[in-house]
């Protein structure tokens, strides 16, 4: 069984571009990546789209299926009635490099700014212990396969180009905290966290969290808990005190 469906493709690269009109043959079962794969088969060979496991684990297909940020090999098709018209854009937050392929280098510069994994001086590798119950607090974060979605979506950069310097988004916002909740970590990122990572730019809309394709809750999980250590540092009386006396300079 199929039928025909009709489908709106942005095609163009950083200088410009517009939404194109095809229709494709559609298939029971399939994803919208497979519509895609069929339209650059049958009829426009040169359109750009990143894609590598087709599995939801990568993170490479990351666009926006009628202004909703998704993975394309997960969106089934099913999802829509037959004669509706599929819009199918690159994620909004970032340049594109061709049709569906977006420059992503934000979110790896914000990510090499986050101070990494600092383990304790005293102990060598294969020392090192935690309770299980931090194992899986910091798993929920591990399972991010960085597709970057709940950059794509968060209003602080959608349509901002200028907060980006002053914002890392949620998914490093997330890696912050969760370097912060892991035991063996020696590093401090509390102030950092603030002062150069835009923490406070976060208003806690939630949209990252509806959009991650692994369900993590970043909102609730990372980004408040990380907004409540700062707030404990910066405006708790005792730890200001202590601060103070132990000369930290922020
Ligand atoms: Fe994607 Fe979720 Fe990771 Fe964000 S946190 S990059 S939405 S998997
Ligand atoms: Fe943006 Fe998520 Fe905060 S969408 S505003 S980082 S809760
Ligand atoms: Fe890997 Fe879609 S192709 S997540």
């Amino acid at each position: 069984m199929s039928y025909k469906g009709h489908f709106r493709v942005w095609r163009g690269d950083s200088e410009g571009g517009s939404l194109e009109d095809f229709e494709v043959e559609v298939y029971e079962g399939e994803v919208v990546l497979d519509i895609i794969h069929r339209l650059q088969a049958t009829q426009t060979p040169d359109l750009a789209v990143r894609w590598n496991c087709k599995a939801g684990k990568c993170g490479s297909c990351s666009a926006e299926v009628n202004g909703q940020p998704r993975l394309l090999c997960m969106t089934r098709m099913s999802l829509f009635s037959e004669d509706e018209v599929v819009t199918v854009t690159p994620m909004r937050a970032f340049s594109v490099i061709k049709d569906l392929v977006p420059d992503v280098e934000y979110n790896y510069q914000k990510a090499r700014e986050i101070t990494a994994f600092t383990p304790p001086a005293d102990l060598a590798p294969g020392e090192y212990r935690m309770q299980q119950a931090d194992v899986e607090r910091s798993q929920e974060f591990r399972k991010c396969i960085e597709c970057f979605l709940c950059q794509d979506t968060c209003h602080v950069i959608r349509d901002h180009e200028e907060n980006k310097a002053a914002f890392a988004g949620p998914r490093f916002l997330m890696r912050a905290a969760e370097l912060e909740m892991h035991p063996l970590d020696a590093g401090d990122r509390t102030d950092a966290v603030q002062d150069e990572h835009g923490l406070g730019m976060c208003n806690i809309t939630k949209c990252c969290t509806d959009v991650c394709p692994e369900n993590i809750k970043i909102t609730d999980n990372a980004l408040i808990p990380m907004k409540e250590r700062v707030a404990g540092r910066r405006y708790d009386p005792i730890v200001w005190l202590g601060n103070k006396l132990f000369k930290r300079d922020r």
